[in-house]
This record gives structure tokens, C-alpha cells and sequence, in this order.
């Protein structure tokens, strides 16, 4: 019999029922604190810590390379792992940290009320004075301009010049994530829409009310964290949040037992750009192409010069020819072993990658990112211990069938035709 690891073409390993989660529902997987912040191309807990009990042990590390927001951290540390999240956007970096600190209610609480009053009273009364004084410390680059309207941005440059003065750096941290949320809502960004479009008619909101109403929603979202983590906990021995390249890994060698990470995809549009509001107003970016170029599987990037260590990886990028694509393409595919080789340095011999990443097209051509992976992974001393064909049971996502030709249609209410993207979870050992 062919066990799941064996099958050349991926996508005949029959999918398991028990990874699509398919019973839970927005409120299980945005418990404690994993629904404060909307982050693209996040996985659901459940996923992450049924891998964690899988493949490790308390007290064990476990590492997440591509942490963006935090999914991993949180899970390893609410089963009792030690747990290493690193990523190349600041955003991300500042948002996990703060889901995963157990800050005092009260703390909390008491800095909510003094911040809210002060900015009521600035806001109204003192405005063009508060406003000077914001301009004077706070320097935000031109391109905010492009997405903010000049009455909306002298608001939030007020709320956010206020917040930077609070002096305990975890609660500052907080309302920053609060401020970070606000964003979108407050600029012109088609709201619908996760891709950079404006839209020149959208109705203003207030910035301040927007706040107050987001800071109560993730204040209580921090309380229902601090019930499975104390504040008490010098949470410093436990978790290490770190602004890092996958490739450079922040970690020493053979320390991890466990790497649990989806990675970034390449795609048609730049994923960077999703998280340029906040990056412009704490200073993050300058320049959008140099800030594009950090990111695994932008059209920015250097052209790697490392061989792919997979004929699958070769095959594809001659397929897309001469397209600019296919150079795109290979890059990231050279990125990802880079971070793969990395991922071997800092595992313990015996140790698991758990890797979650679908296959896409483009151009017409199949990017079959699992089976290159493997290969990839094969050919640097990892042996497959598993793979996992799932269902991303998304509410968002669910698409039907058109029971005549098999094509895709538009969402119906029949629940028999209701087709779901799958994606793959490879579980590579370390020889
Ligand atoms: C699919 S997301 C991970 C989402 C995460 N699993 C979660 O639940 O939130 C991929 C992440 O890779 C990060 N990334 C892209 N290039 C990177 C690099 N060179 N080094 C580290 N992280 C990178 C992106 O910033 C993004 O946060």
C-alpha cells in the first residue's frame, strides 16, 4: 500500500478529515488573542497546536521562522513550549509580541481611561496647538498623503503622538497595535479589498471613536490571555519575538525541536504592500521598493545565485520561459532553501519542520511549492516523515462546483457542491 509520503503527485494523498477544523467557527479560532489584528494569510490555531502535541514535548522549542502574527508563539506557549517567532515585517514582529504579553487588566485599564480623556479634550480644544506638536516630533513620509485626507491625518498624528509619550512599554506596545488597527478603516483603502486600491468616496469615520471602540475590543481579548498566561510571568524566559530574515534565523545551533511555519507565497500581487499603512506611520518605510525587497517572493527582490536543489523547481521555471515571472519565481524558490538550510542548522537532529503551503498558478503554469519543497528539503538531509492533504475550511473562501462542467461558480446555497482550497502540511525530520 502506498503510505501518504510515497505518492509522486500530491495532490492523490486522499485529504484527513481531522486537519480541516471544518467544525470550528470564527469564535474558536479567534480566541484569546489571535483575532485582535486582521493579518493576511494567517492560519488557524487549532492547526498550529495540533502540530505542537504531534511533534513535541513541554519545555521543548518551538520555532517559528515566518512567524507573522504570531499564531505559533501563542500556541507553543499556551502548551507549555518555549517558543521563537521571527519575522522580516516590524508589524509583524510588535503584533505578536503583544498578543503574546500578559499585561495587568488594570494596567491596562487606567491607560485607556487617561489616554482617552487627554485625546478628547486635545482633539476638540487644543487641537491646532497638539497638532504643531505632533508635526514636530513625528515626521511621516509623503505616501501617507496618498491614503489619508488631511483632516483624518491630523487626528491620528495627535493619537498617535499621545501614545508614544506613555512610559510602560507594554502598554504603549498595546495601543499601538490599536492604532495600527484603525488604519485601514480610517484611510480611503477600498475596505473591501486586501490589495492597495483607493476609494476616493468612502465615508469618513472618526479616528478617535474608531479607537476607543477597537482598544475596548483587544483590551478584552488580553484579559482572556492573561487567564492561561499570568502577568505575574516573566514571559522574557518563555518567548522571543525578534525582527529577523528566515535565512539569518535568530536562534543557535540544533537548540529547536520543532519548526511549526506557513511561509510567504510567491503571487501577482506585492504582499508587502498589504502592510504599508502602519509601516508608514511608525517609520518603518520610506521607500516602497526597498521596502518591498525584503520580502520572500516580491518581484523586488535580488536575483539569488544558489542552485535550486530541485529538478521539479527547474522544470517550472523553464515552463514559464522568458516571462519576467520566471526569474520571480526562481527566487523564491532559492529563498525558500535558504531558509530550509537555515531551518536545518537551528533543529535538533530528530527534529521536525512542519511546513503549511499550497500550490498556485501562474501563467498558466502549476507553482507546485509542496513538491519542491520536499525535494528541496530531501536533498539537504531531511527524510519526509508525513504529509497532510487538508481543506482550508474558511468561511470566506468556500466556492461550489458547477455540477455540469466541474468549473468553479459563484457561492450557492447548496452544501453538497461547496468545494474548499486544499493545501499540504509536510512534516520533514531531520536526519
Ligand atoms: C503566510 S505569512 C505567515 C502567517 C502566520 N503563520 C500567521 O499565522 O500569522 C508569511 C510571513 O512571512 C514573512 N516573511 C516574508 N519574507 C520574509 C523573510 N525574508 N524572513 C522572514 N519572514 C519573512 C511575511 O512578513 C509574513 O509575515
Amino acid at each position: 500500500m502506498k503510505t501518504d509520503n510515497h505518492f509522486k503527485n500530491l495532490a492523490e494523498i486522499p485529504l484527513k478529515r481531522e486537519w480541516s477544523f471544518s467544525d470550528k467557527t470564527i469564535k474558536h479560532t479567534a480566541y484569546i488573542t489571535h483575532g485582535i489584528y486582521t493579518y493576511p494569510a494567517k492560519f488557524i490555531p487549532q492547526l498550529a497546536a495540533k502540530i505542537i502535541l504531534e511533534h513535541s514535548k513541554e519545555n521543548d522549542i518551538v520555532l517559528d521562522p515566518f512567524m507573522g502574527s504570531g499564531t505559533t508563539v501563542i500556541e507553543a506557549m499556551v502548551n507549555n513550549r518555549m517558543a521563537i517567532g521571527t519575522d522580516i515585517n516590524e508589524i509583524a514582529v510588535l503584533l505578536a509580541k503583544v498578543k503574546s504579553t500578559p499585561i495587568d487588566y488594570n494596567l491596562l485599564v487606567d491607560g485607556y481611561s487617561n489616554l482617552i480623556s487627554d485625546l478628547q479634550y486635545k482633539l476638540n480644544i487644543g487641537f491646532q496647538k497638539e497638532i504643531e506638536m505632533a508635526q514636530h516630533h513625528i515626521k511621516l513620509p509623503d505616501r501617507v498623503d496618498y491614503w489619508f485626507k488631511p483632516l483624518i491625518k491630523n487626528r491620528l498624528i495627535v493619537i498617535l503622538h499621545n501614545i508614544l509619550k506613555i512610559e510602560h512599554i507594554d502598554v504603549k506596545d498595546f495601543f499601538l497595535i490599536v492604532f495600527a488597527q484603525i488604519l485601514k478603516s480610517c484611510s480611503i483603502w477600498l475596505q473591501k479589498s486586501v490589495k492597495p486600491i483607493r476609494d476616493l468616496n468612502k465615508k469618513e469615520i472618526d479616528p478617535l471613536d474608531k479607537f476607543e471602540w477597537q482598544a475596548k475590543r483587544i483590551l478584552k481579548k488580553i484579559n482572556d490571555f492573561n487567564r492561561i498566561i499570568p502577568p505575574q510571568t516573566d514571559i522574557e524566559k518563555y518567548r522571543i519575538v525578534k525582527n529577523s530574515d528566515a535565512r539569518y534565523l535568530f536562534c543557535g545551533n540544533e537548540k529547536a525541536m520543532l519548526i511549526v511555519t506557513s511561509p510567504p507565497y510567491v503571487t501577482s500581487y506585492e504582499y508587502a504592500d498589504l502592510h504599508q499603512l502602519p509601516s508608514l506611520w511608525f517609520g518603518f518605510l520610506e521607500e516602497l521598493s526597498t521596502f518591498r525587497k525584503k520580502f520572500i517572493g516580491s518581484s523586488f527582490r535580488e536575483r539569488s545565485k544558489i542552485e535550486l536543489k530541485s529538478k521539479m523547481a527547474e522544470n517550472i521555471v523553464f515552463e514559464l520561459g522568458n516571462h519576467k515571472k520566471s526569474r520571480e519565481v526562481e527566487n523564491y524558490f532559492a529563498d525558500m532553501l535558504e531558509s530550509f538550510i537555515e531551518m536545518k542548522r537551528v533543529l535538533k537532529k530528530g527534529g521536525k519542520a512542519a511546513i503549511v503551503i499550497g500550490n498556485t498558478k501562474l501563467k498558466g503554469v502549476e507553482i507546485l511549492n509542496a513538491e519542491v519543497f520536499k525535494e528541496q528539503f530531501e536533498n539537504i538531509g531531511f527524510k519526509t516523515h508525513d504529509i497532510i492533504h487538508r481543506e482550508i475550511h474558511s468561511k470566506m473562501l468556500p466556492s461550489t462546483r458547477d455540477p455540469k462542467n466541474g468549473k468553479f461558480t459563484k457561492v450557492s446555497n447548496d452544501k453538497k457542491s461547496l468545494v474548499y482550497p486544499t493545501e499540504y502540511i509536510l512534516i520533514m525530520e531531520k536526519e
